[in-house]
């Protein structure tokens, strides 16, 4: 959080939110710690630079379609050593999934699909799974559609964000289950498996892994 302590106070409060209300210790062990890593909606940047910070080895790119969030990503981290992470932030427009000879070794897409409705939902995920290298590891962390209450509050968060303090670029608010995500991904030719990680917290947060064959099947 110190790396985000001259930022202002818009974005220290969102930085310091997204810390305190979201998974991100729990997240970070189903990341690969070595590889390229592309984080997709990586907003202010927390979770890419934890993620970075943590593994040496991992080799993270963040990026978002609100380019004052990636300018206050590079600046807070410009407040570590060279030797610390090896991590960029990058703008790119909505849907685009950039990639890299041989595939990412994983993509995280952390709080983001909500945003998009069905159709773009299901399109990014198709482009991650493309992206990925043959074995890659897609990691999407949401917030589930269960249990009742825990979701509500977090719907309820969601929309004040987007709507009345505008802190999130979202015009749809779409939230899927967990079943549908990993239904999706099965349908994209994933193995699948999806798990809570919101022991501890207000929200149904959920983690749905996906992993890319090592080759594709063919048909007899
Ligand atoms: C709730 S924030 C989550 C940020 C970050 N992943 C985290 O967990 O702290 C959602 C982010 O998704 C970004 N976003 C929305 N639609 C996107 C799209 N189509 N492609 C990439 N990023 C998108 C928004 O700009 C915003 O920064």
């Amino acid at each position: 959080m110190q790396l985000w302590a001259d930022a202002d106070r818009g974005g220290r409060f969102h930085t310091t939110a997204r810390w305190w209300s979201a998974p991100f210790a729990e997240l970070e062990l189903e990341v690969p710690l070595a590889g390229d890593i592309l984080e997709v909606g990586c907003g202010h940047g927390v979770l890419a630079t934890y993620l970075a910070i943590t593994s040496r080895a991992r080799r993270v790119l963040g990026i978002d379609i609100d380019a004052a969030k990636i300018t206050l990503a590079r600046e807070a981290i410009g407040g570590l050593r060279p030797d610390e992470a090896d991590l960029r932030f990058e703008v790119q427009p909505a849907g685009v999934v950039p990639t890299i000879d041989g595939g990412w070794r994983s993509i995280v897409i952390a709080d983001v699909l909500y945003l998009l409705g069905r159709e773009r939902r299901d399109a990014l995920l198709a482009a991650c799974v493309d992206a990925l290298a043959p074995g890659g590891l897609l990691v999407i962390k949401e917030v589930d559609t269960t249990p009742r209450v825990k979701a509500r509050i977090a719907q309820l968060q969601e929309l004040i964000s987007t709507r009345v303090l505008r802190i999130t670029d979202g015009h749809v608010l779409e939230f899927a289950s967990s079943d549908e995500l990993v239904a999706t991904l099965i349908d994209l030719g994933m193995s699948t498996m999806a798990k809570r990680i919101d022991h501890g917290y207000v929200h149904p947060h959920c983690v749905v892994l996906g992993t890319r064959p090592m080759r594709s099947v063919e048909a007899p």
